[in-house]
Formats: C-alpha cells, structure tokens, sequence
C-alpha cells in the first residue's frame, strides 16, 4: 500500500499566517500539521508517499526532505496548477501502479491518527473508503448523504444546503478503481477535478464505498480560534522534556517541553507548553497552552493560550492571551508620551486594543 500526500495548491487562501508560505506548514505545538500526516503515515505501516507538490514545492521539499527523517521514502510530483484533488491521482497514476492507496490532504489533522483506518480497509478491502466528522456549517466541505442503514447514497462538494452535517475529512482509502473514475469526471462550477465527484461515479457505478465517522478532526481554515483549540489539544498529550537550559531563578510546573538550546530565565512556565530550539524567554511568564517556535524573545512579558511562530520577539508588554502571532513579528511597548498604539500590520491582520 502507498500514500499519496497532497500538499500543492497556490497556498494564497489563508489569512494572515498562510498569506506567504504553504498551508500544510502551520505549526500545532511546533510541528507543521503535514508532519503529523506523515507520521501518521509512517505509524500505520506505510512508507512509500508521493507528495504532490505545487507553488510551494520548494518549500515544502525543504521541510520534508527524502522522507527519511520519518522513516519513509518520499516521491515528489510535481503539480503545475491545483487542478483539483482528483487532478492529483490523475497525474500520480504511474507512482501508484496498481496499488491500494491512502490518500492524505496536507492540511488535514486527524488526532489519534489512522492506522485503525487502515488496518481495516486493508482487511476488508472495498473499493474505497472514506471518513466523515460532524461539522457546524459543512458548506465549506464534501457533504455526504446516508440512507437509513448507514450506506453512503450521495456527495456534494460545497453545497449551498447540504444534506447533512457529515462532511468528507481529508483521508481518502482507495483501490485502483479509483483511476477509471478519475478519468470519467469533468471539472466542477470552481474549475477543478472533485475527488468527492469522483466518488460519486464510483457510487453510481455500484462500487463499495464505505464511510467510518471519525472524531478529533480539524482541518486549518485560518480560523484563529481554532488553531488555538488544536493547539490546545495537542498541547495536552506532550510529555514533560527539558534540553533546553532552565536556570535555578526559573520554575516549569507539569508537561513542558524545553527544546535543546532555548532557555528560560527567571521565568515561571506552567504546561502544557512548548519552547523551540534557540527561543529564549527571560524574567516573564509562560502560562498553559501555549506555543512557542524556534528562535523566539520573550522579556518581561506574560503570554498565555497563544501560539508565537519562529524568530518574533515580545517585549515588555504585559500580558498577551488568545493570541495567533506570526512569524518575524515585534511587540513591544510604545513610548509613554504621546499615549497612542503604534502599528505596522501585514494584511488581514486581527488586532484588538484595550482601551
Ligand atoms: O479538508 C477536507 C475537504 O478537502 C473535503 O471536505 C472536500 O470535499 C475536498 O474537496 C477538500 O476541500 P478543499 O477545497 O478544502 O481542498 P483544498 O483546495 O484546501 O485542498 C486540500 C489539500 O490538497 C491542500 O493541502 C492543497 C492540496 N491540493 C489542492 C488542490 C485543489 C493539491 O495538492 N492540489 C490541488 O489541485
């Protein structure tokens, strides 16, 4: 069994912190959510991937590398436009030969993994598998429709009024029937090859094509409150580990992670928290669920229930909590004549003043 990886796609949809990089980037607790696809992967007993790749192909081969590094051996495919989810196994048909495959959106989070998933698709082997998780509003997602016993009878991508609450979560189980239906589609209203249509031509076929309903899903929106809440949950399963140095003015209470070459410095940091490599945070206050990236500066400060990504700094500000901050960003206070806030925001930036 192989996996194909989609991490292409023009990586301008998302606000603010995806406006520049790859969506599959986004740090969870320091790690970019498509290294925990990848090692999702990897867990369930695969190690051949082939990783679709689009505009961001540089960046994401520098992340992800030959695979290597998470036991796999990667193949990159090169995608000239995102044509679709379904354009992506059509141009990945020589790479996966005759092959069962799973098929991974880069972007997807799927927590506790998926080697349940398929263990038993390759016990039971239908034509194709899919999962689905309950959403609030499923018009930004495939909507599946199921009759009474339970048997998937219809999908719709991005309907207007969807069926149900069931939407398609990004982890597909295919077997090479898959590429006939590829093949039969015609791009939708938005110009793209749907796998959910393709689906849907095995369905109207008399393919077995079945659905797990999963929990713990998310899926990066660039919705700020739920990058914190996926922070938050994955923050709750990390063990306590200090290689970073934490001098004897400094407390770290419960699951903390203090990654080798950052320090703390008079500082008291109660986990859940997490601090990259080469961060420093010096006479401040960390509080639970929160992430720090690599090469960070946090002074004089008190930060709770945030995320900062790698190299900004945070300076003598008070307390920061909720808050999404990007890469390379510099808080630090203004002067106390004239009283008036200062900014220099990128696009589509969110900041709320306390007045
Ligand atoms: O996340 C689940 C949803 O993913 C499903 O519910 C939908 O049915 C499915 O169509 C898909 O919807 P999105 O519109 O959200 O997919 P998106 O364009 O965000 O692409 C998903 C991933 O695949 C992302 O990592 C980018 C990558 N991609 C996308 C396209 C269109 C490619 O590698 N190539 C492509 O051509």
């Amino acid at each position: 069994m192989k996996a194909l990886v989609l991490s292409g796609g023009a990586g301008t949809r998302l606000r603010p912190i995806t406006h520049t990089s790859a969506k599959q980037l986004v740090p969870v607790a320091n790690k970019a959510v498509l290294f925990y696809g990848l090692e999702s992967i990897a867990a369930a007993g695969i190690t051949e991937v082939g990783v679709i790749v689009g505009d961001t192909a540089d960046e994401i081969r520098e992340a992800v590398g030959d695979g290597a590094s998470f036991g796999l051996d990667v193949t990159y495919l090169p995608q000239a436009r995102p044509l679709g989810l379904a354009h992506a196994v059509l141009i990945a048909r020589d790479y996966l030969g005759d092959d069962d495959f799973v098929m991974y959106l880069g972007d997807n989070f799927i927590v506790g993994g998926i080697t349940g998933l398929v263990d038993a698709f390759r016990h039971t082997r239908p034509d194709a598998q899919i999962l689905l998780t309950r959403v609030p509003d499923p018009r930004a997602f495939g909507v599946a429709e199921l009759n009474g016993c339970g048997q998937v009878v219809g999908l719709e991508e991005k309907p207007d009024h969807p069926k149900s609450d069931l939407a398609l979560v990004g982890v597909y189980l295919f077997t090479p029937v898959i590429h006939e239906a590829v093949r039969a589609i015609s791009p939708s209203r938005r110009g793209e090859l749907e796998i959910t249509h393709a689906i849907q031509h095995l369905i109207d076929t008399g393919a077995d094509v079945r659905s797990t309903l999963v929990k713990g899903y998310w899926k990066d929106t660039g919705n700020v409150v739920d990058m914190l809440e996926v922070n938050r949950t994955v923050l709750e399963s990390v063990e306590r580990r200090i290689d970073g140095d934490v001098d004897g003015r400094s407390e770290t209470i419960g699951r903390v992670v203090v990654e080798e070459g950052a320090r703390v410095v008079n500082s008291r940091v109660v986990g859940p928290v997490v601090i990259g490599a080469g961060t420093e945070v010096r006479d401040s206050y960390v509080g639970p669920f929160t992430s720090i990236a690599e090469n960070c500066r946090i002074t004089d400060s008190e930060l709770e229930f945030s995320i900062v990504l790698r190299d900004s700094s945070i300076h003598g500000v008070g307390r920061i909590e909720n808050s999404l901050i990007g890469r390379h960003v510099e808080v630090t206070p203004a002067p106390v004549v004239p009283s008036a806030h200062r900014l220099v925001l990128g696009d589509h930036s969110k900041v709320q003043i306390h007045t």
